[in-house]
C-alpha cells in the first residue's frame, strides 16, 4: 500500500507573487501538476495535497485531477506540522508514504521509482533522495555515513560553518514506513532558526533512515525564488528539445526556442529560431516554423510553412504557408495548399482548399469556399457595433484590391467583385459586383498643356 502526499500549503515568500507557489507554471503545467506526475507511475492507493495559503484557489486549479484528497494546514507552521495533519485522514492507513516537496518540479518518474524500491527492499523506516550539489546554498545538508545511513538532517540556516562544508542535501523527497513515522510526528520540535516544525527532524527520532543519491543532480532543483524558476523552465525546455530532436525534429538554434510539454511533432519538423510553442500545438511531418513564430494550441497537417507570424487556436492545412507577419486567431480553420501571406488576420472562419488571402485582409466570421482569390486590401465588415455577422464567399470567386464586404452578406460561386468596391448585397454566382462611385475626370483642371 502506498500513499503520496504533496507538500503545496506554503506561500512562496520568496517569489515575491500573488500566486501561490505551487501554482507557478513551468514549460506550461503548474509546479504541482509536475509533482505529482513525478509519482505518476506508482499507482499510489490515495493521493493527497496538503494544501494552506490560498487553499481554495490551489484546489480550484486541481479539481480536474481524478481522486486527489485536499489536506488543509492552517497555519502553516513548517514541512512537518503540514505532515501531520495527515494523523487523522491516514488513521488506518498502513503502508508507506511518500511525501513529495510540492516545488521540486525536475523528477523524473524512474528516480521516484527506485527510491521506493530502494526502500521496500532495505526496509528502512525512511529513505529520502539526496543530491551532492556544487552550491548546496539554502538546503537542507543530510549527514550521513558511508552506508548511506542518515543521521540527520540539518536546515542551512541552523548549520554551523563547519556543517555547511557538506554539499550532501535533502532534495526534499522522502518514502516513509507511514506507521512509524506517525509514532513521532507528535513529537517534533519547532526549536530551529525558523522556529517551525520541520519535517526533516524525524530521520533523528527514527531508527533506521537511509538516503539514496540521484545520478543527475538537476532533478532535485527545488524553486524558491524567480532565478530557480528561470532555471528550471531552461533545464526542462532543453529536456524537451532533445527529446524532440530524438523523435527526428531539427532546431536551428535550439536555446532560442521554446516548447510546451504538451507539443506533440511528427518527423522532419524543423524549427526555425526564436520560434516558440505553447499550450497543446500538434505539428505534423515536415512541417517548417520560424524564424519568428509563436504558436499555441495550433493543429498543422503536413508540410505547413510559417514564417514570422502567430497561430493562437487554429488549424491549417497540409502544405499551406503562413506569413510572413500574418495572425490566425482562434477557430481560423485553413484548408490544404493555401496562402496567407502578408498582413493578414483571420478568426473565426474557414478558408477552403486552394484558397488565397495574400496581402493586408481582415477576414472574420466567414466561410470561403476553394480555390477564392482574395484581393489586396480586402476586409469583411462583420461587426456593426453590437453583433458580428457572417460573410460566405463562394469557390472560386475573386475579390479585387480594397473590397470592403459589409457582413452579412452573401457572394455567389465564380463572383468577381470590382477593385474598391464596398458590397452591401448578396451577389449571385457568376456575376460581377461593382460598388464604387464612378470615376469622373475634369479635362484640363490643371491648366497644364499636354
Ligand atoms: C525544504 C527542506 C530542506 C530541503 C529543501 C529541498 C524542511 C524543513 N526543509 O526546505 O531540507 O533541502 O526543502 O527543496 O523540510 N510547505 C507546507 N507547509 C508549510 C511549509 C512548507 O506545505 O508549513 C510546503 C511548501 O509549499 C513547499 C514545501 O513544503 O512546497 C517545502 O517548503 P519550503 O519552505 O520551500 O522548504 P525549504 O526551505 O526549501
Ligand atoms: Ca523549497
Amino acid at each position: 500500500m502506498l500513499a503520496v502526499a504533496v507538500l503545496a500549503a506554503g506561500k512562496g515568500t520568496r517569489m515575491k507573487s500573488a500566486l501561490p507557489k505551487v501554482l507557478q507554471p513551468l514549460a506550461g503545467a503548474t509546479l504541482v501538476e509536475r509533482v505529482l506526475a513525478s509519482a505518476g507511475n506508482l499507482l499510489p492507493e490515495r493521493r493527497i495535497l496538503i494544501v494552506g495559503h490560498q487553499a481554495a484557489r490551489v484546489e480550484q486549479r486541481l479539481s480536474h485531477i481524478d481522486g486527489l484528497e485536499f489536506v488543509v494546514q492552517e497555519p502553516q507552521n513548517g514541512t512537518g506540522h503540514a505532515v501531520q495533519q495527515l494523523l487523522p485522514p491516514l488513521q488506518d492507513f498502513a503502508g508507506e508514504l511518500l511525501v513529495l516537496n510540492g516545488d521540486v518540479p525536475l523528477l523524473r518518474a524512474d528516480t521516484i521509482d527506485q527510491l521506493v524500491a530502494s526502500h521496500r527492499s532495505s526496509g528502512a523506516d525512511v529513505t529520502l533522495l539526496t543530491a551532492r550539489l556544487e552550491d548546496p546554498t539554502g538546503y537542507g545538508r543530510v549527514f550521513a555515513d558511508a552506508e548511506g545511513q542518515v543521521s540527520a538532517i540539518v536546515e542551512h540556516r541552523d548549520c554551523s560553518e563547519e556543517q555547511r562544508c557538506n554539499n550532501l542535501t535533502n532534495a526534499g523527497i522522502y518514502c516513509f514506513n507511514w506507521r512509524k513515522l506517525a509514532a513521532v510526528l507528535p513529537a517534533l520540535s519547532s526549536d530551529n532558526d525558523q522556529g517551525e516544525l520541520y519535517l526533516t527532524d524525524t530521520v533523528e527520532m527514527l531508527e533506521r533512515a537511509m538516503h539514496l543519491e540521484v545520478n543527475d543532480c538537476d532533478e532535485v532543483n527545488g524553486i524558491n525564488n524567480r532565478r530557480q524558476l528561470a532555471q528550471c523552465e531552461a533545464l526542462l525546455q532543453q529536456r524537451l528539445r532533445e527529446h524532440w530532436m530524438d523523435q527526428g525534429v531539427t532546431f536551428i538554434d535550439p536555446s532560442s526556442c521554446t516548447v510546451s510539454e504538451t507539443c506533440q511533432f511528427g518527423t522532419d519538423v524543423v524549427i526555425e529560431p526564436q520560434t516558440h510553442l505553447r499550450g497543446t500545438c500538434q505539428i505534423g511531418d515536415n512541417c517548417r516554423l520560424g524564424p519568428g513564430s509563436f504558436l499555441e494550441n495550433a493543429v498543422l497537417e503536413t508540410g505547413v510553412t510559417v514564417v514570422h507570424s502567430v497561430i493562437n487556436s487554429a488549424r491549417v492545412g497540409s502544405n499551406t504557408t503562413v506569413g510572413p507577419f500574418a495572425h490566425l486567431r482562434p477557430a481560423a480553420v485553413i484548408g490544404d495548399d493555401c496562402r496567407i501571406g502578408n498582413f493578414v488576420e483571420v478568426k473565426k472562419s474557414s478558408i477552403a482548399n486552394g484558397s488565397k488571402v495574400n496581402h493586408l485582409s481582415y477576414i472574420g466570421d466567414a466561410e470561403l469556399g476553394i480555390k477564392v482569390n482574395v484581393g489586396a486590401g480586402t476586409i469583411t465588415a462583420n461587426y456593426d457595433g453590437v453583433n458580428k455577422h457572417r460573410t460566405v464567399i463562394g469557390d472560386g470567386s475573386k475579390t479585387g484590391a480594397n473590397s470592403v464586404l459589409v457582413a452579412p452578406i452573401t457572394l455567389g460561386k465564380g463572383v468577381t467583385v470590382a477593385a474598391g468596391s464596398t458590397l452591401t448585397k448578396n451577389v449571385a454566382d457568376g456575376a460581377l459586383a461593382i460598388g464604387r462611385a464612378k470615376q469622373t475626370s475634369k479635362e484640363n483642371w490643371s491648366g497644364a498643356k499636354p
